[in-house]
């Protein structure tokens, strides 16, 4: 059993089958980490199928033909999923959902003309977050953060990326990073964190780049260090937020402490951000509504996960990522929500999905796999999630009575998920 998978097996220490699954998605061994170009179209599914889960952990699958029956029949739950198809549970490699405040009055602005842009530089956005989060405490700020946890679990979320960067100093950044890890011991999913105190320049920074970049590097940093409250490090890298040489030296501080980058890049324009984020290792660069040749020829000759954010384009009316052009290039897509109160105020991935299919031109077999193998690799699971297969976690989506796969991203808005098994 792979050692990570222990953390989780308090959750359910009994038995569980389920049996008559309509469709068991994406089941098998020895998959690739990330599935890439035309690969992403395959969805292997097996009909009319069971599947066992010991302690949380998947021990065996097959037709119901193939079924040998039952051993041990103690502290067995028995599922029958007639009708119903049983998925990967989705990985979100992509949230900020820790945060003190909803934002409904930018989202007004915006209805009246303003863009996103002009809401950030008139002291909106991110730094409107920033100022609202000393109103919290960090009890309260758990407990809603907690709650909204809970919400992505009922869409199908098995396990969470999330960032601080909504504290902009020392005090507030470590408040949230400790949030996280809270979140971590009690979420009963995998969560992994991620430092981005280079989110923004707070106001009084404005015109001290450096004297902000000096906090992160010299105050921030060493404390997450120490209490290790962090597993990734993230930099906004834009115009009139930080620039490539900025973002560099801060990754190069983070991987000082472990840190793997993993970046905000490409949002509204091309900095070449993308180049140097692969250069030093990043793990995946997520938005990506803008990208160039060079952007894609970077990506090829990498391992960096391209995550794309529909329901951000949505949201603030920007462009939607070129997942077409990516998979023509033979490069992997994975999808997540970018759930935040400024950009994606909700974390429905059932939501991403049906935008990635509508709007980017993913077919349905494409847009799971980019929720699930592709996610999983995105933030460092793909042992234990992102497939169904011998020894991965029991955390798995199931589905309620739908005519077909397809269906779940076609009947958009409706939720799909009856449950996440496991939980
Ligand atoms: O990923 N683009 C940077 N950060 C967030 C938005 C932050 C905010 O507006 O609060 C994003 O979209
Ligand atoms: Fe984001």
């Amino acid at each position: 059993m792979p050692k990570s998978l222990h953390l989780y097996q308090n959750q359910s220490m009994s038995k569980i089958l389920i049996k008559n699954i309509k469709g068991l998605v994406q089941a098998g061994e020895n998959f690739a980490h990330t599935l890439k170009g035309k690969a992403m179209a395959e969805l292997p599914v097996i009909e009319n199928a069971y599947l066992a889960i010991e302690n949380n952990v998947i021990v065996d699958y097959g037709t119901m033909e193939e079924w040998g029956g039952i051993a041990d029949w103690r502290d067995l739950e028995i599922i029958d999923a007639d009708g119903k198809y049983v998925l990967p549970a989705f990985c979100d490699s992509h949230t900020h959902l820790v945060f003190a405040k909803s934002r409904e009055e930018e989202f007004v602005d915006r209805i009246k003309g303003l863009t996103y842009e002009e809401i950030a530089l008139k002291g909106g956005g991110i730094l409107n977050s920033a100022r609202r989060l000393g109103e919290k405490t960090e009890d309260e700020l758990y407990q809603d953060a907690m709650n909204r946890v809970e919400l992505l679990k009922s869409y199908g979320t098995g396990a969470i990326e999330i960032k601080s960067g909504y504290g902009l100093s020392v005090e507030a950044e470590i408040k949230i990073l400790r949030v996280i890890q809270r979140l971590k011991q009690t979420a009963g999913i995998p969560i992994k964190a991620t430092f981005l105190g280079a989110h923004a320049f707070p106001k009084e920074y404005k015109e001290n780049h450096r004297g902000y970049i000096d906090l992160i590097i010299d105050e921030m940093l060493p404390i997450i260090g120490e209490e290790k409250l962090a597993d990734y490090i993230d930099v906004f890298c834009e115009r009139n937020y930080f620039s490539v040489e900025e973002m560099e030296e801060i990754l190069l501080a983070g991987k000082k402490y472990g840190l793997v980058p993993k970046v905000h890049v490409n949002q509204f324009s091309v900095m070449g951000g993308i180049q140097k984020a692969i250069e030093l290792g990043a793990l995946s660069v997520d938005h990506l509504e803008e990208i160039d040749e060079n952007d894609i020829v970077a990506l090829q000759n990498s391992e960096c996960m391209p995550t794309l954010l529909p329901s951000c384009s949505h949201f603030i009316s920007i462009p939607f990522g070129d997942a077409r052009r990516l998979i023509e290039a033979n490069l992997p897509v994975a999808l997540a929500s970018d759930f935040n109160p400024g950009t994606t105020p909700t974390g429905n991935l059932g939501v991403v999905m049906s935008l990635a299919c509508i709007k980017m031109k993913l077919t349905p077999e494409e847009a799971i796999n980019a929720l699930t193998i592709n996610a999983a690799y995105a933030m460092g699971l793909s042992d234990t999630h992102g497939t169904i297969s011998l020894g991965k976690s029991g955390n798995l989506i199931l589905t309620k009575q739908i005519p077909s796969l397809a269906y779940m991203a076609y009947a958009f808005g409706d939720n799909h998920i009856e449950r996440i098994i496991g939980l």
